[in-house]
């Protein structure tokens, strides 16, 4: 069976309830949401200003809060995996001081955001935090975070309501607070994510197209092999600087803008690492594009078999696979009515992303079961839309 999950509104009255709890009487002003995502191939070519085609998840982080008159912020989540305490208290920064991240580590990415705010200063608050995206799962639950805490503050003291620069304020902050290098695309997808659309983003324009995915006959189920690896941390900075070199020996600003051919020619001059990196980066690029145009004319037998060959690549090529994925992946393609699955996010561990047809779904979820050698979380989703206000008084 696959999980249910809190929907929108029963989120947000559990956000009010804990609010009530720790503050009194005097309910909430402002209640927004935003998304996590799922991306349905275009891995690890955003950083190389490349495509990548995510949609945004009915998964959402819900943030409920008043403006205050103190000086003081403070914050709580609701989220039950979140590390302790699950409450803190601070100064907003004067005179441009750092709001500097430390622990608790879901807090880092409220701090990170109240420091990338385009519209400073920013009057007192409190808030509660409470949300259906799996920590850490690969469904960006911090940029989901990160996007639901800058559209609360948006209601507080209004930016100037550019949504572009929005998504790259909170990347901003996951850079400065989380540190993680990301892309654009998690926070990008959470903040213009549209309901019944996948998103054909182009990282380098930082434009978007919006293809249609309400095909009744379709399921998009996501797969949560319930493991993270370690490495993710310092694999991912590693992958971000390998296609750095390459594009810097091919003599291009980005991998985006290099050809199968420009890396046949240097070869003999990249690490051959380096150049199976480069190579995973160029191919998935256009394995995004040609996606895009498949999911556009209804030809999901060829969008799954990208997805396939994206999935090989990344455990091939890039190296940011693992078993537990691959055993996923294999087990889904065993099932007739499954057009296609991969690994989905940064990798190590997290989720895949499987489309198949709606009626096959009930035999999928039972044969990966029965074939994982894990206890995997099953997610039926569709494309939902971005970051928005729930409630203002
Ligand atoms: C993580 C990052 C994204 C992207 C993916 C890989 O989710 O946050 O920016 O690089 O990994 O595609």
């Amino acid at each position: 069976m696959a999980s249910s999950f809190p929907s929108v509104s029963e989120l947000e009255a559990t956000a009010r309830r804990v609010y009530g709890q720790v503050f009194g009487e005097e309910p909430p002003q402002v209640a927004v949401c935003a998304p996590g995502r799922v991306n349905l191939i275009g891995e690890h070519t955003d950083y190389n200003q490349g495509f990548v085609l995510p949609m945004a998840l009915p998964l959402v982080t819900v943030v409920v809060g008043s403006q205050t008159s103190g000086p003081d912020v403070t914050v709580v989540t609701a989220t039950e995996d979140a590390d302790e305490p699950r409450r803190v208290d601070f100064s907003l920064p004067s005179d441009g001081a750092p709001l500097s991240p430390g622990l608790p580590r879901w807090a880092n990415y409220v701090k990170g955001v109240i420091q990338h705010y385009k519209a400073p200063p920013l009057p007192a608050f409190r808030a509660v935090v409470a949300s259906s995206v799996p920590l850490g799962g690969g469904l960006s639950s911090s940029a989901s975070l990160e996007v639901a805490f800058y559209t609360f503050l948006q209601q507080l003291k209004p930016d100037d309501g550019d949504k572009v620069s929005k998504a790259l304020s909170c990347q901003q902050a996951e850079h400065t607070h989380a540190g993680v290098p990301c892309g654009i695309m998690d926070q990008f997808v959470s903040v213009l994510g549209s309901e019944g659309h996948a998103l054909l983003i182009d990282c380098r324009s930082l434009e978007a197209t919006p293809v249609p995915l309400t095909d009744p006959g379709l399921v998009i189920l996501i797969t949560n092999s319930n493991v993270r690896h370690s490495l993710t941390g310092s694999e991912y900075p590693t992958r971000r600087r390998q296609c750095e070199e390459a594009s810097s020996v091919l003599g291009k600003d980005s991998l985006r803008d290099a050809t199968i051919r420009d890396l046949e020619e240097a070869k003999g001059r990249l690490a051959d690492v380096v150049y199976r990196r480069a190579l995973h980066v160029v191919e998935e690029i256009q394995r995004t594009v040609k996606a895009a145009e498949a999911l556009q004319k209804g030809a999901y037998k060829e969008f799954g078999k990208l997805m396939v060959e994206s999935h090989n690549s990344l455990r091939d090529l890039y190296e940011v696979s693992c078993r537990e994925l691959d055993e996923l992946v294999s087990a889904a393609m065993e099932v007739e009515g499954v057009f296609g699955s991969r690994m989905t996010g940064g990798g190590f561990g997290g989720c895949t992303v499987t489309l198949l047809q709606a009626h096959a779904i009930d035999k999928t979820i039972l044969h990966i079961q029965e074939r994982y050698g894990g206890t995997p979380t099953f997610y039926v989703t569709t494309p939902s839309a971005g970051a928005r206000v729930l409630t203002m008084s």
